[in-house]
C-alpha cells in the first residue's frame, strides 16, 4: 500500500503519519507538503530518522500545482527514480490508490486578516487534487465501497457554524453553515468534494473533526499558545468573556478515527469526530495557568475575534455505530500530557516563536 498525505508535515498531518508508520509495517507513505510557515519537517524528524524513515518518503510541493500532482499520481515524479523501492509501484499504472487531504490554510484569524492563501489551497488545492484523482482512478458513479481507490477530506466542524447553548450537537445532516472565512473556504471544499462524488462517483469520504489540541501543534493556536505563553510569563489574549465554548480532542484520537475510516469508512459519506469534551475557553485557560503553576492574571482579555462562533459541539454517533470508534483520552489526561510535552521541547516551539512570529501576535492582539 502507498498512501499519498498532502499537508503531513502539520500539526495532524504529522500524528497520522506517524500513527500509519507504526500501525501498518508495510506501508508506504509520500507526504506532499509545501512547508508554508505551518509546516515543519522537524515534526517528522523522529520518523526520518527511524525505522519508519525508510517507507516514509517527502515531496515539497504545492497541491495546487497540477504538475506536481499529476506526477506523482502517474508514477513518473523524480521520487521515483530516485527511490529503488517506490519504483515496482509505477509508472505502468497509478501508484497513488490513497489519498488522505490534510494539506490547508487552517487559523481562523489569520483568515480574518487575509483571505487569499484560504481560498487558493483550501479550494482549488483540493480541486486540483481531486480532479487528478478522477482522472487516474477511471471512477464510475456511483462511488462503490468495493473501490480499491480511497481518498479521505479532513474537514472540520466549523463548516456547520455557530451553535447556541441551548442546540443539540451537530450531525452530519446539520446545514452547512459557515462563518469564518477559514470555515467558507473549507466548506467550498468540501462541497467540491461531495460534487466529485455524486458526479463521478469518486470514492471518497469525508470527515468533520472538533478543535484538536496536543504536541507539535502550531503556537499560534489556542491552547498551544496559552501554554508557551505562561511558560514564558507573557499575557494569554483571551477574546471577548472567554465564554465560547469548543468541543476539544487529543490529537492522536482523532488520527485513530481518520485510520478507521480510511479502512473501512464508506464512499460517499461524511463522518463526524468528536470527543464530547465541550470546554469553555476561560475554563481551558485557566486550567492551564494553574498546572503551570502561574497567575490567573497572564489571562488578559482582548478584543473578540470579528465574527466568532460562540459554540462548536458534535454528535458522534454515526462514527460509534458504524465503525466502532469512540475518542479515549480525557480532556484532563490530554492537555497534562499536553503541557507535559510543551515544557520539555521547548526548543521546537521556541523556534516558531521568532521576531516574524512577534510580528504576527502584535498584528492580531496590539499590545496587550
Ligand atoms: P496545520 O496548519 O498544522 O498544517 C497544514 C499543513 O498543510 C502544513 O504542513 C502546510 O505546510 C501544508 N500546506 C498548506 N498549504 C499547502 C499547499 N498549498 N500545498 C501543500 N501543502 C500545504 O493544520 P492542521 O491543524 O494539522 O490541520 C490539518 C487539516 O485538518 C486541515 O485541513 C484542517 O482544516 C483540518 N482540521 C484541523 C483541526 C484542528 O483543530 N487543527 C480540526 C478539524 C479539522
Ligand atoms: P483556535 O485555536 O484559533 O481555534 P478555532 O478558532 O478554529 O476554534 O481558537 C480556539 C478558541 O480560542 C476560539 O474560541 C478562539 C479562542 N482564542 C482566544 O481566546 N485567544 C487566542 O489567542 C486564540 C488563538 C484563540
Amino acid at each position: 500500500m502507498l498512501l499519498l498525505v498532502t499537508g503531513g508535515a502539520g500539526f495532524i498531518g504529522s500524528h497520522f503519519i506517524r500513527l500509519i508508520l507504526k500501525k501498518h509495517p508495510t506501508w508506504k507513505v509520500i507526504n506532499l507538503d509545501k512547508l508554508t510557515y505551518s509546516g515543519n519537517p522537524e515534526n517528522l524528524r523522529d520518523v526520518e530518522d527511524g525505522e519508519g524513515g525508510k517507507r516514509y518518503f517527502f515531496v515539497q510541493g504545492d497541491i495546487c500545482d497540477a504538475a506536481i500532482v499529476e506526477a506523482l499520481f502517474s508514477g513518473v515524479h523524480p521520487l521515483f527514480h530516485a527511490h529503488r523501492s517506490l519504483q515496482h509501484e509505477g509508472p505502468a499504472e497509478c501508484p497513488i490508490r490513497t489519498v488522505i487531504h490534510f494539506a490547508a490554510e487552517s487559523h481562523v484569524d489569520r483568515s480574518i486578516h487575509d483571505t487569499s492563501a484560504f481560498y487558493r489551497t483550501n479550494v482549488e488545492g483540493t480541486r486540483v487534487l481531486v480532479e487528478t484523482a478522477r482522472r487516474h482512478w477511471v471512477v464510475g458513479s456511483p462511488a462503490s465501497i468495493e473501490s480499491p481507490y480511497r481518498l479521505v477530506h479532513v474537514s472540520t466542524d466549523e463548516v456547520y457554524g455557530s451553535l447556541e447553548p441551548h442546540h443539540p450537537p451537530f450531525t452530519e445532516e446539520s446545514p452547512i453553515k459557515p462563518n469564518s472565512p477559514y470555515a467558507a473556504s473549507k466548506a467550498a471544499a468540501d462541497l467540491t468534494v461531495l460534487a466529485y462524488i455524486h458526479t463521478y462517483g469518486l470514492p471518497a469520504t469525508l470527515t468533520r473533526c472538533g478543535n484538536n489540541y496536543g504536541p507539535y501543534q502550531h503556537p499560534e493556536k489556542f491552547i498551544p499558545l496559552f501554554i508557551t505563553n505562561a511558560l514564558e510569563d507573557k499575557p494569554m489574549p483571551m477574546y471577548g468573556d472567554g465564554l465560547q465554548v469548543r468541543d476539544w480532542i487529543y490529537v492522536i484520537d482523532h488520527c485513530n478515527a481518520l485510520l478507521k475510516i480510511l479502512e473501512r469508512g464508506k464512499p460517499g459519506e461524511v463522518y463526524n469526530i468528536g470527543a464530547n469534551q465541550e470546554r469553555a475557553n476561560r475554563e481551558v485557560a485557566e486550567f492551564i495557568a494553574q498546572k503551570i503553576g502561574k497567575s490567573r492574571n497572564l489571562i488578559r482579555g482582548v478584543a473578540d475575534r470579528s465574527g466568532h462562533d460562540r459554540r462548536y459541539a458534535l454528535d458522534v454517533t454515526k462514527i460509534q455505530s458504524a465503525l466502532g470508534w469512540k475518542a479515549d483520552q480525557s480532556f484532563v489526561q490530554g492537555m497534562e500530557s499536553t503541557i507535559q510535552w510543551y515544557k520539555t521541547n521547548h526548543l521546537w516551539w521556541k523556534q516558531l516563536k521568532n521576531e516574524k512570529f512577534w510580528e504576527y501576535f502584535k498584528e492580531i492582539y496590539g499590545s496587550i
